[in-house]
């Protein structure tokens, strides 16, 4: 058996853990990472093996997600705009295919004008929720008591509007239907990126990648930690006191420390045992939080043919399996790349089909988009994170209803010397790679006072 003492340990080497371990380490305190899989970087990864680099878990980011561009810079990586010159697609419930600028989908005069005033009263219940706080909201129990679907029932009669709308937080973002989580849910997704407007703002959400990819981030952290970050070290047990912990992962290794960073998605906490048990509240807690389910789909073709034709690549419509479809080439590299995403429900269906059948109905999706040509790619990826083991699901956790308002203020207490961080538990970049690393700081400073020396 391998015994290891540290101040802490550090349990999962994705950007938020790999951020608190490289903030402890410069702070003084000896640090162990420990990771599940055999790479580091959790829901970012880059994979090259079909052919074409390409982003399976997270790569945008947003101009509002400074600790995100903070890290990018200071580990000396380039970004490039995501391609957007041109015209984007919306297919309506009628199934025909329309041809748009700007943010507001073509549908008649009326529906685009009933979406812009939703998307006002949208945002101004959004400037009153504090991302770190939507509990505290004086109407917290009223808006996750009703259901992100109903609540936009009793906004709007227009239903082609309410689709259009509760797919930004719903499809796009939380990757459930909108009958599985509250308004108050949706509101804090829309508050955690500044505004509601952002997340229809697609130039603005997915505005810039990073040359090379996002996993650029946790690699280059993880570089620099060196022997500290250990892999395929899965977490069992967590021994717990006041006075510190003890960690036992996969290859006999035990690992005593005094504060523990538990840095994975919150649907895993419960894989590991406790000893002894938590608190019972922590127990009921961890089982009101759960991670959405999407299918990332990659098709590369020899040049990126849409362009010609003055599309952008940029298309929506609530109504196809795959609810939204982007330009997704490469930095330096001439062939075109499509994402397109499926999500919730939809991911269901897809999910039961047979991968060529799946396969087939995916790339008719997409030749509705943009023609013909998109049935034929050279490369064809799916990435099913839901099938992950040590991820489960896609992007990031949300409670079910009413969990926001009935735990939100409990998610980030430490229970002794366990602290949880995660994109999943962050206010500002929630559910984004800018909240695990906020996260990551923010749980750093957290574990850094436990550890200072209580005055005489
Ligand atoms: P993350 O899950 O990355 O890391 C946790 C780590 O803990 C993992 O490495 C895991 O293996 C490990 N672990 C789990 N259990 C363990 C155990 N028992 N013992 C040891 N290790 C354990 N965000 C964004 O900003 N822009 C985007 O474009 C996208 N797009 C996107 C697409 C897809 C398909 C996905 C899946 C996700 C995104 N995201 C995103 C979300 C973003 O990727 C995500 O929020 C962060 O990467 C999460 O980082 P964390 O470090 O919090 O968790």
């Amino acid at each position: 058996m391998d015994r290891i003492e540290r101040d802490v340990v550090v349990i999962g080497a994705g950007a938020c853990g790999l951020t608190a371990a490289t903030q402890l380490r410069r702070s003084g305190a000896s640090v162990i990472v420990l990771e599940a899989r055999d790479r580091v970087g959790g829901r970012l990864r880059n994979d090259d093996s079909s052919g074409a680099l390409l982003e399976l878990g997270g790569q945008w980011v947003s101009p509002d997600q400074t600790a995100l561009k903070g890290a990018i810079e200071e580990l000396g990586l380039e970004t490039f705009s995501r391609y957007r010159d041109g015209d984007s697609v919306y297919i309506g419930p009628d199934g025909v295919s329309h041809r748009f600028t700007g943010d507001i989908f073509p549908a008649s005069p009326e529906t685009q004008a009933e979406i812009e005033r939703m998307i006002a009263v949208l945002d101004g219940l959004t400037a009153e929720i504090d991302p770190d706080r939507p509990w505290a909201h004086p109407r917290a129990r009223e808006l996750d008591g009703i259901t992100w679907r109903a609540f936009l029932e009793q906004l709007s009669d227009d239903a082609e509007a309410r689709s259009n709308v509760a797919m930004f937080t719903a499809e796009a973002m939380l990757t459930k239907p909108a009958h599985a989580f509250s308004a108050l849910q949706s509101l804090l997704m829309a508050a955690s990126a500044g505004s509601f407007s952002h997340l229809v703002d697609a130039d603005f959400i997915l505005d810039k990648r990073v040359v090379g990819g996002l996993q650029q981030v946790p690699l280059r952290l993880a570089a620099a930690l060196g022997d500290d970050v250990l892999l395929s070290r899965p977490v069992r047990r967590i021994t717990w006191s006041a006075d510190g912990a003890v960690v036992e992962a996969d290859g006999d290794l035990v690992v005593e420390a005094r504060q523990v960073v538990l840095a994975v998605p919150p649907n895993l906490y419960d894989r590991i045992d406790y000893v002894p048990t938590l608190p019972l509240r922590r127990h009921v807690l961890h089982q009101h939080l759960s991670l959405g389910l999407v299918i990332k789909i990659h098709a590369v073709y020899e040049e990126p043919f849409w362009r010609e034709d003055g599309l952008s690549g940029t298309a929506f419509s609530p109504y196809l399996s795959v609810h939204e479809a982007y330009d997704n080439s490469n930095h330096g590299d001439p062939r075109g790349i499509l994402v397109g995403f499926a999500s919730d429900a939809r991911a269901d269906r897809l999910l039961a089909l047979e991968p060529d059948e799946r396969r087939e109905a995916i790339l008719d999706d997409l030749a509705r988009y943009y023609g013909e040509r998109a049935k034929h790619p050279t490369i064809y990826v799916e990435s099913d994170w839901g099938s992950e083991e040590w991820t489960r699901g896609a992007y990031a956790a949300s409670f079910d209803m009413g969990g926001l308002e009935r735990f939100g203020a409990d998610v980030r207490t430490p229970v002794g010397p366990i602290h949880w961080a995660s994109s999943d538990i962050a206010g500002a970049g929630y559910q984004h790679v800018d909240g695990a690393i906020r996260m990551g700081h923010w749980v750093a400073d957290q574990v850094l006072a436990a550890l200072a020396p209580t005055p005489a």
